[in-house]
């Protein structure tokens, strides 16, 4: 059942390559998301999943006009992005999150995880500020 913790802990994942991680994100994430550098609005999306720009620091199930909505399981679960909960999440969305409506069976190896978390490191933008309650303060990626 339980699986090795080197599966689980970022400070145990081999180191990432965000060339390889790229591949891996235009393979398999890029059909429903989008990364929008300071784009807002509901065209900003994905066709099935949110923008990921400024994805490090932000809580999860926040950016306000996805419009497709949401899980509330994502919206409760008010994870903070960064390596550690990326690097769980990827591996098996559903057991993280029981309920979410990310459709995908996630990257078993830890390798291609860690792949994917450089490139986005690298794409999605400096970390964003965000309020007390998670919520992108202001226009999210924009540092101005
Ligand atoms: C079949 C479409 C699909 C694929 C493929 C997919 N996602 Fe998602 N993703 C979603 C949806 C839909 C959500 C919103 C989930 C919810 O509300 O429960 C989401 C949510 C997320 C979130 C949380 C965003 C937030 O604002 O909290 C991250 C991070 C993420 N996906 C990363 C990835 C990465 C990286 C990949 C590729 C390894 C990937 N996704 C593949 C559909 C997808």
């Amino acid at each position: 059942m339980s699986r090795a913790g080197a599966d689980k802990d970022f400070s145990k994942a081999p180191q990432g390559d965000p060339q390889r991680g790229e591949e891996i994100y235009k393979q398999t994430c890029a059909k429903c998301h989008a990364i929008n550098p300071n784009a807002t609005g509901p065209d900003s999306h994905g066709p099935k999943a949110p923008n990921l720009w400024g994805l490090f620091g932000r809580r999860s199930g926040r950016l306000p006009d996805f419009p497709r909505g949401y899980s509330q399981a994502l919206q409760l679960k008010g994870t903070i992005w960064n390596e550690e909960t990326l690097y769980v999440w990827l591996e098996n969305p559903q057991k993280y999150v029981q309920g979410t409506k990310m459709d995908f069976e996630g990257l078993p190896e830890p390798k291609d995880r860690a792949d994917v978390i450089e490139y986005l490191k690298k794409a999605t933008g400096p970390p964003v500020r965000t309020n007390e309650r998670g919520e992108a303060a202001g226009r999210y990626g924009n540092h101005g």
